[in-house]
């Protein structure tokens, strides 16, 4: 269990998306100081809200976050991005760009945060995931989100000696840029964060915020075949 009320949290990605989204529902839990973070990070008119830059594949830019938020209690790794599907057609440069970011960038930030929040008493640590980490036909950004399950994994060992806990965030389509084009049904991004909060307030190591992601999980113990998406 976290506590939010008064909890200085990091959210990366946190000024557009389901980054914001959040943002916001971690402010309505009562945290004190939101560091949402930005490539180019635009001015909050909320003093609450505090923009910060970071580019994630660049250890220099998250060395220096990690001065500018020494007082973390709460870590959000939400930053990611996608290619278009086709792992025969992908440039191997463009997938190892997409680990970088997807993969190592949640690592150099829990790395860099970890010793803040073990002396902050444990908090905890979120990665956003993706149903598509477990469903098959995604290329690259599924290969991508399946690592970062398993990072999740390994870290929730790794940081319990330090009292952190650990949630890992698996969704569906989620109404933002990163799915604008297509014509589908999506999740509300408020939703999902509200999920995120009940995890952790509970202690949940795991959200599974609607029923594709449920339906892929439980499919898991079944025959490969039933991975399928596309
Ligand atoms: N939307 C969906 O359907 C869906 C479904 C499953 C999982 N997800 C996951 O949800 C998370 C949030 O995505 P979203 O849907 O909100 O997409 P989005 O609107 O495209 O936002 C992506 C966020 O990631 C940040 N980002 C991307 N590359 C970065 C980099 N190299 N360094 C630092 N920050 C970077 C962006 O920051 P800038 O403002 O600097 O561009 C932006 O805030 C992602 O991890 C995504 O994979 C989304």
């Amino acid at each position: 269990m976290t506590e939010i009320k008064g909890a200085r949290v990091l959210v990366t990605g946190g000024q557009r998306g389901l980054g914001k989204a959040l943002a916001a529902a971690l402010l309505e839990a009562g945290a004190g100081t939101v560091y949402v973070t930005a490539r180019r990070p635009e001015p909050e008119t909320d003093p609450r809200l505090v923009p910060l830059a970071l580019e994630v594949t660049d250890e220099a830019s998250v060395a220096r976050l990690a001065e500018q938020a020494p007082d973390v209690d709460i870590v959000v790794n939400n930053a990611g991005a996608t290619i278009p599907n086709g792992l025969l057609r992908n440039d191997v440069a463009d997938v190892a760009h997409l680990l970088d970011i997807n993969v190592l960038g949640a690592l150099r930030v829990t790395q860099a945060f970890a010793p803040v929040l073990a002396r902050r008493g444990g908090g905890a640590v979120v990665n956003v995931h993706s149903v598509l980490s477990w469903a098959s036909g995604a290329g690259a950004y599924g290969v991508s989100k399946a690592a970062l399950w398993s990072l999740t994994n390994s870290l929730r060992h790794e940081l319990a000696d330090q009292g952190t806990q650990v949630v890992g965030v698996h969704l569906g389509y989620t109404d933002t840029d990163m799915v604008r084009a297509l014509d589908v049904p999506k999740n509300d991004p408020r939703d999902v964060a509200a999920q995120v909060v009940e995890a952790l307030l509970k202690g949940g190591n795991e959200v599974l915020a609607d029923e594709v992601t449920r339906h892929f999980k439980a499919a898991l113990s079944g025959p490969v075949e039933g991975l399928a998406v596309a």
